[in-house]
């Protein structure tokens, strides 16, 4: 079988393939990434002279690139994107081109293409906040940021495209993930490194926000059961059984690296922020996916990687004009101001 995967050289996508590789001798993957400040191809370095890998650099919002990567592909899982929520808050514009404008050129290929499955990744974050209880998939979407918008108008185009077209589509919806090789502007590789930089660590509002946090590795097992084993037309969401507020999830790093609190620093809060992600993963279980991970393992696992990998993140860091030029000032903001 021969999968094309999108977004490969990102953070899940990356993790995605090095495991479904190494679960499935008979797979074949092609991986399609455009390379954007974040995609990065050192995160595969090992797969470079594999024979069952193969790197293609491209936009997904250009059809003739999409199909000629997806020439005798079988499957399809989709996860190239636009995924930063503080970028969309500056920027929508690329968010839309991507999201949803580069999810409709895929299902459009692969309608085309007559592949076999297509699965579409995305996010917790369509749902919208919720104080109590947990969203179950036939739940209404209810997107704020930007970001998640332009992940809810993408996931109902491809549930729309099994009803449409008959295209074998399933999404699936995962929680806030963490582990190894991702983009040091998100909460966690950003507080990590920070604290090992002894520089502040930027805590929106009063912290209470609560996310739920799924191991890299359980996210992806989840997008390959869906592949094997969902049904068409149908959403799953993937999430495991750990609930933290950003605080707690703070003090933790801090704990870990052994790093006094008084690095915490509260800042404004982001425009919109929903308080609370919560979804239920039943549907998932019910197809045979089970949460592995540990998260006090997993966290200090993943703390402990980017502790002895600084050169990764220290370089991006560097390199990105935007961290330097938006997020240091952002986020040196005193609370109120
Ligand atoms: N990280 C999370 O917590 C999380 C949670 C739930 C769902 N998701 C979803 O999972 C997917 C992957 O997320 P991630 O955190 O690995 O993202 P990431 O930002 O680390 O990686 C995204 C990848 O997509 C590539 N890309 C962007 N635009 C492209 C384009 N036009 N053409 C081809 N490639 C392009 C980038 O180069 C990068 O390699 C996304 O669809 C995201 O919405 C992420």
């Amino acid at each position: 079988m021969k999968v094309l995967v999108t977004g490969g050289a990102g953070f899940i996508g990356s993790h995605l393939i090095r495991l479904w590789l190494k679960k499935n001798n008979r797979l074949e993957i092609v991986n399609l990434d455009k390379l954007t400040y974040c995609g990065d191809v050192s995160r595969l370095a090992e797969l470079r002279s594999n024979p069952r890998y193969q790197f293609v650099e491209g936009d997904i919002c250009d059809p003739s690139v999409v199909e000629r990567a997806m020439r005798g592909c079988d499957g399809v899982v989709h996860l190239a994107a636009e995924t930063h929520v503080d970028r969309s808050l500056l920027n929508a514009k690329v968010f839309i081109d991507t999201n949803v404008y580069g999810t409709y050129v895929m299902l459009e290929a692969a309608r085309k293409a007559g592949v076999k499955r297509f699965v579409h990744v995305s996010t917790d974050e369509v749902y919208g906040s919720r104080e109590k209880g947990f969203f179950k998939e036939k739940d209404a979407l209810k997107p704020t940021s930007p970001y998640a918008i332009s992940k809810t108008a993408a996931d109902f185009m491809a549930l729309g495209y099994a009803e449409s077209y008959g295209l074998n589509v399933s999404v699936t919806r995962g929680a806030n993930t963490y582990g190894s090789y991702q983009y040091p502007e998100k909460v966690i590789p950003l507080f990590v490194s920070n604290a090992i930089s002894n520089q502040a660590l930027p805590l929106y509002g009063d912290g209470l926000h609560v996310r739920n946090w799924l191991h890299v590795e359980d996210h992806s097992e989840g997008i390959i059961k869906v592949f094997e084993k969902g049904k068409k037309g149908e959403a799953y969401n993937i999430s495991s059984s750990v609930y933290s507020t950003n605080i707690e999830l703070t003090k933790r790093i801090l704990k870990i690296l052994d790093k006094p609190l008084s690095l915490i620093q509260k800042v404004k809060d982001r425009a919109g922020h929903d308080r609370r992600y919560a979804i239920h993963p039943g549907k998932l279980k019910a197809l045979g996916w089970k949460e592995k991970a540990n998260f006090s393992r997993g966290l200090e696992t993943t703390v402990r990687w980017y502790q002895e990998n600084q050169d990764w993140w220290k370089a991006i860091k560097e390199k990105d004009r935007d961290f330097k030029e938006y997020y240091q000032k952002a986020y040196t903001q005193r609370a109120g101001s």
